[in-house]
């Protein structure tokens, strides 16, 4: 039999799964091995194993598909993470039949491509004695240990077009527009997304707000001319004085979203100006990967075939000045990587006389 090696998506979809998939087989086969996709994430594990073979021929034309085609959950028996900083450990129990599975299929090594979630479930596999490789996914872009994930480019473009658009209808009737984008505890998305969509105004969970500044910002523009205001704003930003804004708590899981609509009326009611709320949600996570991610994952994915023939075991791909390389997972888990509130890209935003509410 030839070696095999398994893979497996886990944590929200984004664009550049299939890319990295693609990757994993034909490094794979050019060794000799044979790739086995484990559906729906960890819980292809489970006995008596969820999967399917992976060759040159079912991943032939799934670059350009968004998604993943062997499926992914961010709920099941395998999450180790409940929220921001809660941790939650994997089930002996569960990761020994994991370990029985992949005995029975003869899997050598376990390709696993998820965010901090499925990192902190990574470990825990290969502290238990799996051999794991994890590779970085996430369009929030927060992982620790990689200066870049893929799906976070995608995600970004989605919210510029949608700028793009709102920017035409904000001016046309000198309106507010706000748009809650993704990207849970970090502001990346927002901030990236918001520069290159030409926002006025963009606010991050990293730099607690104030309504009286956002309004006092959007009435000097109006003052000077400008009679339209965009406003970014990441579903985790919260006021200085509040909360961010959480719902659907069952199983002690929480989903941020909610504030664009707190802004838009907070805007309107202080500023006096007709204000309307976009939210982009999953549109966000879907559709094609823009070049960058389709480069990023192929080369994520080929450097964990890479990772695995060369036994570095307990590894992260990982993105550094422009190269890929490898840290150990553990340094991928456990905190966020956020904005830095006083770093160059805040403060090149400030410099174009973008306001944070701040
Ligand atoms: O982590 C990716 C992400 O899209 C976050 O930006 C968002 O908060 C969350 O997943 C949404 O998760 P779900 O798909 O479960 O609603």
């Amino acid at each position: 039999m030839k070696p095999r090696i398994g893979v497996l998506t886990s944590g929200g979809d984004c664009p550049g799964l299939n890319a990295v998939l693609r990757g994993v087989v034909l490094a794979a086969e050019k060794l000799g091995w044979e790739v086995i996709g484990f559906k729906d994430g960890f819980e292809g594990l489970l006995p008596p194993g969820d999967y399917k073979i992976l060759d040159r021929y079912s991943t032939d034309g799934i670059m350009a598909l968004g998604g993943t085609i062997i499926g992914t959950t961010n709920r099941g028996h395998f999450v180790a993470k409940i929220g921001a900083g809660d941790r939650a450990v994997v089930a002996e129990e569960v990761i020994e039949k994991a370990r029985k599975v992949l005995g029975e299929l003869g899997v050598n090594a376990l390709v696993i491509v998820g965010g901090d979630g499925s990192m902190t479930t990574a470990l825990q596999l290969q502290e238990a004695g799996i051999n794991c490789i994890g590779v970085p996914k996430t369009i929030d872009n927060d992982l620790e240990a990689t200066a870049m994930t893929f799906g976070f480019d995608s995600a970004v473009d989605v919210v510029v077009d949608a700028c793009d658009r709102l920017h035409t209808t904000a001016t046309s009737h000198k309106r507010v527009m706000v748009v809650e984008v993704m990207g849970r505890h970090a502001g990346w998305i927002a901030l990236h997304g918001g520069i290159a969509g030409g926002a006025d105004i963009i606010l991050i969970p990293e730099i607690p707000f104030d309504f009286d500044i956002i309004a006092q910002t959007i009435k000097v523009r109006d003052s000077a001319g400008h009679l339209d205001s965009l406003v970014v704003v990441a579903e985790g930003a919260r006021p200085r004085d509040g909360q961010q804004v959480k719902r659907d708590t069952d199983s002690g899981e929480f989903r941020l979203g909610g504030i664009g609509d707190i802004v838009a009326r907070e805007i309107a009611a202080r500023t006096g100006k007709e204000t309307r709320c976009c939210v982009l949600g999953h549109l966000q996570r879907g559709g094609a990967p823009t070049t960058l991610d389709r480069i990023l994952g192929t080369r994520f994915g080929v450097k964990a075939v890479q990772l695995a023939n060369e036994g570095h075991f307990g590894s992260m791909v990982s993105y550094q000045n422009y190269q890929v390389r490898h840290v150990p997972i553990a340094d991928a888990v456990n905190r966020l990587r956020l904005v830095p509130p006083n770093g160059e890209l805040v403060q090149a935003a400030r410099d174009v006389e973008i306001g944070f509410g701040d």
